[in-house]
């Protein structure tokens, strides 16, 4: 089977990686992929959103499968695109662009929960046209206040206010002057729900679905999660916290309304689903819907996964995935991402990296910025590449990930050494000696 994977992160080198190991691959092109997706199949040079390029690709290549690795094409409307006008048969992992605006649109988001009654924060959308209702509102709302750009704001779009006026001054500047362009023209304003986030994953066929493992990802850039957020600067997967009573919980309160609504809503959706929850008390709440997985938290969800990559595709595809069953490595998974000196803000690029060489057994690099240039690896990104680790215990997984984390070398290098800190003990660890 010839496949095309859109995207150039850790996440679409994960999947290449994973795909690379089924029989079934013939040929596996990456667009516009990075230096690792480059050790598993062939890329090529255009855009994830390059829709006649991706098109050209398919008839050229003779492409049976497209999985789409980001948001961005998937809410331009790729999947619809390539179905109505590429005039050729094609498998293809990614929603329909109307399923998509569950990422798209935090407003069509929160409609459809609440119209399937599904947990989330209570809210209200504003625009230009009630902007003084929405003035009050925030006025006398109850504090943290949560502001969110209705559309997609490359993951800067969601702001939480400790101060009334600094939700309004913020609500003021997403309408008014346009601080995320059109995506903050509406605004939804939310509950801000107090407790601990986990991320959990579907792969449905819009009929049925598969659990995969769940997982838990460090956003902000410092230790401690202090500082900015950025996409991501760790992972790990099982997540402590994730009890199966609790699990029961997110299955029938969550996912099985979840899927149900898609099919009542006539939301084409044959693809992955990650769901963005709070445990907040023993109970679930959904924060938001993405019509894709994460970034890193792919990178400890796929290595866990005993299955065939491209078999669940295409039972997906095919609409078959109730005949399928997951199956998991039952070990930890931690990953710890390098990233450039200065991100999430302003870094610099073309740094040689070393020590890329596979290190031990159960442990995995994957590269998200990075290009093979002369000979060469070159850090060519804020994230560069993450080191995912197995093991039959947390700590051991995330020791291994961070030992291979550091014998990488890149100038400038940074990473966080706290992640899954909350679930490991520190006692005597070296961390708590050298803090
Ligand atoms: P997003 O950019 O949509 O991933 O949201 C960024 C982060 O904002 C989430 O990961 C949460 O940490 C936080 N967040 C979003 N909505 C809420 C909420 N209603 N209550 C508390 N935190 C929230
Ligand atoms: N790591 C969070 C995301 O991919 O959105």
């Amino acid at each position: 089977m010839n496949i095309l994977l859109l995207g150039s992160g850790g996440r679409e080198h994960a999947i290449a990686w994973k795909l690379s190991q089924s029989k079934l691959l013939s040929k596996l092109f990456i667009a516009p992929g990075n230096g690792g997706t480059a050790l598993h199949g062939t890329n090529k040079d255009f855009s994830v959103t390059d829709f006649e390029a991706i098109k050209t690709c398919c008839i050229e290549e003779h492409i049976d499968l497209v999985i789409v690795g980001p948001e961005e094409p998937l809410v331009k409307g790729i999947v619809d695109f390539l179905v109505n006008e590429s005039g050729l048969n094609l498998m293809i992992i990614g929603p329909s662009k109307t399923a998509a605006r569950l990422e798209g649109s935090k407003s069509f988001a929160k409609a459809f929960l609440q119209k399937h009654n599904i947990p989330t924060a209570s809210y209200r959308e504003f625009t230009a046209e009630n902007f003084e209702d929405g003035i009050e509102y925030l006025k006398q709302h109850a504090l943290p206040i949560v502001l969110k750009a209705d559309g997609l704001a490359a993951g800067k779009g969601v702001i939480i206010c400790q101060h009334h006026v600094e939700a309004v001054a913020e609500f003021e500047l997403m309408i008014q002057r346009a601080k995320f362009g059109d995506a903050g023209k509406k605004v939804v304003v939310e509950e801000f729900l107090e407790g601990i986030e986990l991320s959990v994953f579907v792969l449905t066929d819009g009929e049925d679905y598969l659990l995969l493992p769940e997982a838990k990802d460090y956003k902000r850039v410092g230790e401690g999660d202090k500082g900015l957020n950025t996409g991501g600067m760790g992972a790990i997967s099982p997540v402590p916290f994730a009890s199966d009573a609790f699990m029961q919980k997110v299955v029938s309160r969550i996912i099985e309304p979840t899927i149900k609504g898609l099919k009542q809503d006539q939301l084409e959706y044959k693809g992955f689903l990650f769901i963005g929850l709070m445990k907040t008390g023993d109970d679930p709440f959904v924060i938001e819907y993405n019509c894709r997985m994460g970034d890193p938290e792919t990178e400890v969800v796929i290595p866990r996964i005993k299955n065939d990559l491209i078999e669940l595709f295409v039972s997906t595809a095919k609409g078959e995935l109730k005949h399928t069953v997951l199956e998991k490595d039952e070990r930890f998974a931690s990953t710890i991402v390098a990233v450039s000196g200065g991100y999430p803000n302003d870094y610099q690029k073309g740094f040689v990296i070393d020590g890329l060489e596979a290190k031990w057994k159960d442990c995995m690099i994957f590269h998200s910025g990075t290009k093979w240039e002369d000979g060469k690896f070159l850090t060519n990104g804020g994230r560069v590449v993450c080191a995912t680790a197995l093991a039959s215990e947390l700590d051991e997984a995330i020791n291994l990930s961070r030992d291979i984390v550091e014998s990488i070398e890149f100038e400038e290098k940074y990473f966080r050494r706290d992640i899954g800190y909350e679930f490991i003990s520190h006692a005597g660890s070296e961390e708590s000696r050298h803090h």
